[in-house]
């Protein structure tokens, strides 16, 4: 049976309903999920956003950074969430090298993520070098969600993930640059890991609203990685990450639990038997 979502609101969250919640003040909950079973949940308690986020290269994955993740995995896992989803609209984090080399590239493959998913949209990381790609795919009927601040797939470029924005010739830069973004077509802006201070200046200077991981409470959303908040992941937990739950322990416990029960003969026992 379904749980009724904490917000009741529309049948279907679309670019429509996210633009009317920064306008009304309805902060916009948004997380990742990477696979069926965790996007309906999302989805039945009110999430309003789902990201298959690349982060799923290192939550799912277990590689080091987003990098190695392909399209096709990112389609495959699309498919998945899409297919858990009744009301949240879903997001797919277009992989690096997916749409760096052109904007055509980038483009096209936007199409073939909408088309094979049954997505509501794409996210491309990165400033004004994506604009271009963001008319055109926006133009062409496809959401876009842009993506400033700490973006992981230039992670070799930044050196680590030091917050981004601090200085005051960067923090220009990304006040510009998300107002070049929002010009060039983008419903929505995360901002990653960039102070709080700015993080408000650049969600007032905008209509479209900005959602934030790492960047404070005057965005008009949040967003965190599923694995991360539910205490999945343990390898790396930054600052910002609100742990809700230690679902690592839960599954140790219950895993240990599993198997003294089979090395006692201790399950099955008569009534879970035929
Ligand atoms: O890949 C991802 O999960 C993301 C979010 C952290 C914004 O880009």
């Amino acid at each position: 049976m379904k749980d009724t979502p904490i917000i009741s609101g529309p049948k279907r969250v679309t670019t429509r309903v996210i633009a009317s919640m920064k306008q009304e003040g309805t902060s916009i909950a948004c997380l990742t999920a990477y696979d069926f079973v965790t996007a309906r949940i999302l989805d039945e308690v009110g999430v309003d956003i789902i990201l298959v986020g690349d982060s799923l290269g290192m939550v799912f994955q277990g590689h080091e950074t987003t990098i190695p993740v392909t399209l096709e995995e990112m389609i495959y896992h699309a498919k998945a969430v899409v297919r858990g989803v009744d009301r949240a609209m879903v997001i797919v984090d277009m992989p690096f090298m997916s749409y760096q080399p052109s904007a055509e590239e980038g483009f096209r493959n936007a199409g073939r993520v909408m088309k094979e998913t049954g997505a509501g949209g794409v996210k491309f990381e990165g400033g004004e070098r994506v604009a271009d790609l963001i008319q055109r795919t926006s133009q062409a009927g496809i959401p876009v969600m842009a993506h400033l601040g700490l973006t992981p797939q230039s992670i070799h470029q930044f050196g680590g993930y030091q917050p981004r924005g601090v200085s005051p010739s960067e923090a220009k830069g990304i006040l510009k640059e998300a107002k070049i973004l929002e010009q060039a077509g983008a419903f929505a802006l995360v901002l990653e890991k960039i102070p709080a201070r700015l993080a408000g200046q650049v969600t007032r200077s905008l209509d479209v609203p900005t959602i934030g991981i790492g960047a404070g409470a005057h965005c008009d959303g949040q967003v965190l990685v599923v694995s991360d908040m539910l205490g999945l992941y343990e390898d790396f937990r930054p600052r910002f990450v609100r742990q809700y739950a230690t679902l690592a322990t839960t599954i140790r416990e219950s895993v240990r639990n599993y198997v003294r029960d089979v090395k006692q003969h201790a399950f099955p026992s008569k009534d879970e038997s035929y």
